[in-house]
Parts: C-alpha cells; sequence; structure tokens
C-alpha cells in the first residue's frame, strides 16, 4: 500500500506512560504519575448531571447540527462571551486539536510562530499541513517585531503547557490587539485557562471583538471531560467561519451528540453548574498545594517564572526526569517540549 507519510510521530507523552507501565508491572513498585494531567487523575463527578439526560431523545440519538447545537451555543455564549459574541461565529468542534488542525489549514499564513516551550502535538500537525513554524522567545519579542510577523500566525498558550506560566491578563490583551490590528493571525489556545476562571471572566469577550483572533477552546480540561472530544471555535471573521464549518462537517459530519448535550448541561443546568463548580475549586486547590510543596522545598524551577507566575496545571520542577524516576515518581523531560536550548 502506497502511503503519504507525514513523518509525525505519535507524541513521547505516551511513550513515557508506557515506560512507567513497563517499570510498575517488572517491580511491582508503584509510581507517582506526575506526568499525567489533572483530568486523568481527578474526575468531575457527573452523579446528578446524568440523571436528568435522557437518551431515548431524538437530539442524542440523530445526527447533530453541522456546527453545533443551538442551546450549547448559547450556553457558551453565556459562559464565555457574557452574551456578547454572534452565535453564528462560535462552532462546536471535537475539541481543541480539531480546532488546531482546521484554523491551521484555513488560515492563509507563511509561518506559525510558537512558545519555546509548547505542547508539541503542534509539531504534528503542522507537519502534516505542511506548515513552516519558528519559536519566539518571549511576548516581548513578539511586540518589538510586528512588521516581520506581517503574514504570521501567532499561537499564544497562557497558562502554557508544559510551563504551567501565567502573564499579566492586561498586557496579554494589549499585544493580542497590537498583533490582530497589524493583520497577524492570532491563534488563543489556552484550554488551561477556564480552569482558574468562571463566566465572569471577561477576557474572550474582549478578543472577541477583535478581527485576527481564533479562540480556540476545549473542555478537556476546564470540566475534565478530555474522553468526551469537544470544545468550540470563535472568530469574528465570516469567512474563516465559513471554510471552517466546511473542512469541519466534511471530516466529522457533526461533533458527537451526546458530548454536546452532557457539556449543554454543565454550563446551563443547575445541577451542571454545581458539579463543575466544585470540580475546579478541588482541583485549582489542590494543584496550588503541589505548587506551594516544591516552592517550600526549592524544588520549583524559578527561572522559568520571573515575569509570570506558576499556577499549573503543570509546572517545572528543578529535577531531571532521571532524577524523579529514581524516586519512582513519572514526569517527561522539559526537553521535550522544546526546540532549543534543549539542556
Ligand atoms: C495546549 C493544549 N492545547 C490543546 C490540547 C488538546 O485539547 P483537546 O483535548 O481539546 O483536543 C492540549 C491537551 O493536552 C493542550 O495542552
Amino acid at each position: 500500500m502506497k502511503i503519504n507519510k507525514s513523518g509525525a510521530q505519535l507524541s513521547a507523552i505516551v511513550k513515557i506512560a508506557q515506560r512507567l507501565k513497563k517499570l510498575s508491572k517488572d517491580t511491582g513498585q508503584e509510581y507517582l504519575p506526575l506526568n499525567r494531567g489533572i483530568n486523568s487523575v481527578c474526575h468531575i463527578d457527573l452523579t446528578e448531571v446524568v440523571k436528568g439526560i435522557d437518551f431515548n431523545c431524538a437530539e442524542i440519538q440523530v445526527y447533530p447540527p453541522s456546527t453545533g447545537r443551538a442551546n450549547l451555543k448559547e450556553a457558551i455564549n453565556k459562559v464565555y462571551f457574557q452574551e456578547k459574541a454572534a452565535l453564528e461565529n462560535i462552532i462546536v468542534t471535537g475539541g481543541s486539536t480539531v480546532g488546531l488542525d482546521i484554523s491551521f489549514q484555513v488560515l492563509d499564513i507563511d509561518k506559525i510562530y510558537i512558545p519555546a516551550y509548547y505542547w508539541t502535538t503542534y509539531d504534528q500537525i503542522m507537519r502534516i499541513r505542511h506548515k513552516d513554524s519558528a519559536v519566539y522567545q518571549s511576548y516581548d519579542e513578539l511586540k518589538e517585531n510586528l512588521p516581520a510577523l506581517k503574514n504570521a500566525g501567532v499561537i499564544i498558550c497562557d497558562p502554557g503547557n508544559p510551563l504551567g506560566d501565567k502573564y499579566d491578563d492586561q498586557k496579554l490583551l494589549e499585544l493580542i490587539a497590537a498583533l490582530s490590528n497589524n493583520g497577524i493571525k492570532v491563534l488563543l489556545d489556552s484550554p488551561y485557562r477556564r480552569m482558574f476562571y468562571d463566566e465572569t471572566d471577561t477576557f474572550y469577550r474582549e478578543l472577541a471583538e477583535l478581527e485576527n483572533v481564533v479562540i480556540i477552546e476545549s473542555f478537556s480540561k476546564c470540566v475534565g471531560l478530555s474522553g468526551q472530544r469537544i470544545g468550540f471555535v470563535h472568530c469574528k471573521n465570516s469567512d474563516f467561519i465559513h471554510e471552517f464549518s466546511v473542512r469541519l462537517v466534511s471530516a466529522t459530519n457533526g461533533i458527537n451528540a451526546f458530548s454536546q448535550v452532557l457539556v449543554q448541561k454543565l454550563l446551563a443546568a443547575p445541577e451542571g453548574i454545581k458539579a463543575v463548580k466544585e470540580f475546579k475549586s478541588r482541583t485549582v486547590r489542590d494543584i496550588g498545594l503541589n505548587i506551594e510543596y516544591l516552592q517550600e522545598k526549592n524544588l520549583l524551577a524559578e527561572q522559568f517564572y520571573r515575569k509570570s507566575k506558576p499556577v499549573g496545571i503543570f509546572v517545572a520542577a528543578a529535577l531531571t526526569q532521571e532524577e524523579l524516576l529514581s524516586h519512582f515518581i513519572g514526569s517527561i523531560s522539559l526537553s521535550y517540549f522544546t526546540r532549543n536550548d534543549k539542556e
């Protein structure tokens, strides 16, 4: 069989998990899997939420509307945009990975700029979609080089994966506005943000007014439902929305109706809102305690947090992967998440 080989590889994160599993099996020793995301560790309790779902209804059993169920879009508009977005600018996706992949296809850009430490799936998608990429070292670097970025796209991930570094919102808004106003396409891929904020957060509403910004969101992290494969995209540009919708529908024929009904309940029904609130407050509290513990023991790699705040969900510890492994702790080396400065 002749294959169009992209050269893309499965993530190193999968390989670490396999190595830990094997070590555990071979030695009988339990390993603490800190390499895993919070949503694999601490689940949302959906007991009360699923009681309100009728599995025999057409809305679950038949094809969903092509760009998402109307009441889910309304709930997204309320919770993320204080009802100020236009519903036709919101598309329900199969998670941020799909949102990124289709955005990379749709945007007519020469190059995509990614942070110095980044989620490596960006590399795989860009390779498959034949997109060139470059790294930016800091937000200041972007701000100082606006003319050079003319035909580019820039990914903003805040709090970042893998560093869990959070920058000042006002400064971020100013930077993103400057990029957008200079014709540079901004892909906001910040799926960890809403772990730490609720519906009173106006960040997305302000970004939604900018012409060249694509907001790519996920329900994998903030409500812990990575298994449901659902998220959304917002963009003000109608050509972008049209082309994105056509490609999404051609690839998926709509996003799983059950996941849409479930997330709508989480955003809009009292029992859903309660479950999300409990999940987030417990998770954020425990992440905070973990970071405090690292700081107290001088184990946080402080050099990464001089201009930002370490909020999680991941952070960089000042220990190597092998050192941690010798103490039966799973982790992923920062070198997996960067192109330069691997040492
Ligand atoms: C920065 C970032 N973007 C996107 C994703 C993927 O999100 P989804 O599960 O919605 O595809 C992840 C998952 O780890 C991530 O860390």
